[in-house]
């Protein structure tokens, strides 16, 4: 064994140059396992029975015959189910989304809902028995309609405030020179990320440990913890790699039921979700029918600006899509109103997916600010510059920055907007009339509280230890390059061990705030360690570790606004006598914090805009009212963007470190896909003279509108 001696020349630079995924060359020769294909002695599956009503009561659950199939070992249902505690609050400081608790009474809220688990030697035994296995109902009406008019819809506190109201918004309407007053719907969306959810749960030596995928195992072992009644020490969850969460991957039903059959069974069980059961039971984003109205005066400023969304949430969970939030920092106005409303429905619960509330909301938003540039006569960038606020609008707080019009002057440099004529559907080009569109993107920069290990090795490598989840994103790569410039060593001496929750509570992969978390917590961990290491002094066999804790340190982020923003362009060709919509290039801007790994985060800037695409042009989940179940739940019904779809995409960042935070992060997961799809129906607007105020902008919604149709 060699021995490392302490204290050479420090070594950074690693934060900002791009590098490759370190598991990269796992993933590329399948070296890298993923939940469902972790092999496990003596393993039992678990397969899931959904309902096949939108509303009722479970009247019988006819196990006998199934339970005399080949290799069936036992069926959980309501009747025989372990009872979970729901009734708590969790690491994320909120109520658990109930609907992961299954099997806990005879209720059937929606369709696809779970009515029991059967559980045999092999998943073929297990599927073809789930899907023998009578279970009777009591119907009952059932109502998935989502309007915007609908009385019982009301305003909910999310993570934020069902309402904000300042001034007199009627008035400042009615002294308005120009007003936007106009109603926009965005769909039913899906995650549709590529691995599907997966859990084995087994009970090894008093301790219950899963084997997961998901964004958080500290997150997911403490509601593990919490609905079973077990003792934190006796929950641990690992989950390696994760193809794709966008929010869906927390506390399920797979996960749930798992572990019930593992304690009923005393054996390994695990439960793997088809893509059409992800349909109904891993969340979704809510449809939202959103008004918009705005006020200004022949200078563009705003007078008013009234933003209420509505989306659609289960009667199992009331969960909030606040569409409306993004309008409490984009824009002020004299008099300004906010209200994210939600009507409860016999579907499945909505959750959070990639910038839950933004994403649609500033489809909204934007567009009408584009509606308004034009009645102004006003340039749409210029629009949007002379409403820059000094603070923001409801809270007052001033901006940790606000590099706004920075990314706009930069992205009208690169897309060529200047001399832009402003007219729509002037733009011919063959079959195709052109357009271009632009819209502005915000997402909060916040971060969650995080510990981390990091131990100087014998050897003079170093390991750093963290309940992380790289979902896809980079966060491993983009900690390695954050660890190796805090401990002043090249990235090759820096080994990141992530996704278990032994290693210690650690902020989710959500909300864009993970690898920010993250960082931060290693930082503290590995700065320290450097302190403590005597100059040229020897490391002992055992290592020398130090751990940090975020919790306190994480007071610096309060009393600002702190948010990622962004400005989006887009060019679209329509051909009017079919419906086709192309994007044919996009380039977003970003202000979004220190960047740790160019490479992966142009990648998720990319995505985001490329889901900002999809949005625009391509995905709706659509329910039929008959069955109140969705036409088509797999990947040939439910469209996202191909390849063939997506043009080339440019998305480049201005300099923005965040001074509060020990590295400068902000987060970028999510900003990339906040006013994507306004931008192109934006520039469907400048193509075509016709405003496309419903999400998907589909070809025949196109070919109705130029017939003069209201679509
Ligand atoms: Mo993201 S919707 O916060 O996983």
């Amino acid at each position: 064994m060699t021995t490392a001696t302490t204290g050479v020349t420090p070594i950074t630079g690693a934060v900002g140059t791009a590098h490759t995924r370190v598991e990269g060359r796992a993933k590329v020769t399948g070296a890298a396992r993923y939940a469902g294909e972790i092999p496990f002695a003596e393993l039992a599956h678990g397969w899931l029975a959904l309902s096949t009503v939108s509303r009722g009561r479970i009247l019988s659950v006819e196990t006998g015959p199934v339970l005399a199939m080949p290799g069936v070992l036992t069926v959980l249902h309501h009747g025989n189910a372990p009872r979970l505690d729901t009734d708590y609050i969790g690491m994320l400081g909120v109520p658990p989304d109930p609907t992961a608790a299954v099997f806990q009474n005879d209720r059937v809220p929606h369709a696809g809902w779970p009515v029991a688990l059967v559980v045999a030697e092999t998943p073929e035994q297990a599927r073809e028995a789930a899907e023998a296995l009578v279970v009777t109902y009591e119907r009952e009406p059932h109502d998935i309609e989502l309007t915007a008019g609908r009385p019982d819809a009301h305003p909910v506190d999310g993570h934020m405030p069902g309402m904000t109201e300042k001034g007199d918004i009627e008035a400042e309407l009615a002294a308005s020179a120009h007003v936007v007053d106009e109603e926009y719907t965005t769909p039913e969306e899906h995650h549709a990320m590529m691995e599907p959810h997966a859990a084995t749960a087994l009970w090894d030596g008093g301790r219950l440990e899963v084997v997961d995928s998901n964004q958080g195992t500290t997150w997911v072992a403490d509601e593990l913890t919490r609905m079973f009644s077990l003792d934190p020490s006796a929950v641990r969850v690992r989950s390696e790699h994760i193809g794709g969460g966008f929010g869906s991957k927390g506390v399920r039903a797979h996960q749930v039921s798992a572990v019930m059959a593992a304690t009923v069974l005393q054996r390994p069980v695990r439960v793997v979700l088809t893509r059409r059961q992800m349909f109904s039971l891993t969340g979704y984003r809510s449809p939202t029918a959103q008004r918009v109205r705005l006020g200004a005066g022949t200078d563009g400023r705003l007078r008013a600006l009234d933003h209420r969304s509505v989306n659609q949430t289960s009667t199992v969970w009331e969960f909030v899509e606040p569409s409306a939030g993004v309008a409490r920092v984009m824009y002020d106005a004299d008099a300004h109103r906010t209200s994210n409303e939600v009507v409860r429905l016999d579907v499945p619960s909505p959750t959070w997916m990639r910038g839950p509330g933004e994403a649609p909301g500033s489809f909204a938003l934007e567009a009408a600010l584009d509606e308004l540039a034009e009645r102004c006569g006003i340039d749409p960038i210029e629009l949007r510059l002379r409403n820059e606020p000094e603070r923001g609008p409801v809270s007052g707080l001033p901006f940790a920055g606000r590099n706004l019009a920075a990314c706009f002057r930069e992205g009208a440099r690169r897309f060529g907007w200047a001399g832009r004529d402003p007219r729509p559907g002037t733009r011919r080009e063959g079959r195709w009339l052109l357009g271009t569109g632009t819209a502005a993107a915000s997402f909060p920069a916040g971060a969650l509280p995080s510990t981390a290990s990091v131990t100087a090795e014998a050897d003079g490598t170093h390991t750093v230890r963290i309940a992380a989840a790289d979902i896809g994103t980079g966060a491993r790569t983009a900690l390695t390059l954050v660890a190796a410039d805090a401990l002043g060593v090249a990235t090759d001496r820096v080994r990141v061990r992530i996704g278990d929750s032994d290693f210690g509570p650690a902020g989710i992969a959500g909300g864009s705030m993970g690898t920010r978390s993250w960082a931060w917590a290693i930082t503290a961990a590995a700065r320290e360690l450097r302190d403590r290491l005597v100059p040229g002094g020897t490391i002992p066999p055992e290592g020398v570790t130090v751990r940090s804790d975020t919790t306190a340190a994480l007071g610096a982020l309060a009393q600002k606004e702190r948010h990622s923003f962004g400005a989006q362009f887009a060019e679209v060709a329509v051909d009017v006598t079919t419906g086709e919509v192309r994007v044919r290039r996009m380039l977003g801007i970003f202000a979004a914090g220190r960047i740790v790994n160019p490479l992966t985060a142009r990648g998720q800037l990319v995505g985001g805009m490329t889901w900002g695409i999809s949005m625009a042009l391509h995905e709706e989940a659509v329910r039929d009212r008959a069955s109140g179940g969705l036409y088509g739940p797999d990947l040939a019904g439910y469209h996202v963007a191909g390849h063939a779809d997506v043009p080339e995409i440019e998305a480049d960042w201005v300099d923005d470190p965040d001074p509060e935070d020990p590295v400068g992060i902000k987060g970028i997961g999510e900003v990339g896909i906040v006013g994507a799809a306004a931008a192109v129906a934006n520039a469907v607007w400048h193509a075509t003279g016709v405003r496309h105020r419903n999400l998907p902008i589909r070809p025949d919604r196109v070919l109705r509108a130029q017939g003069g149709a209201r679509v």
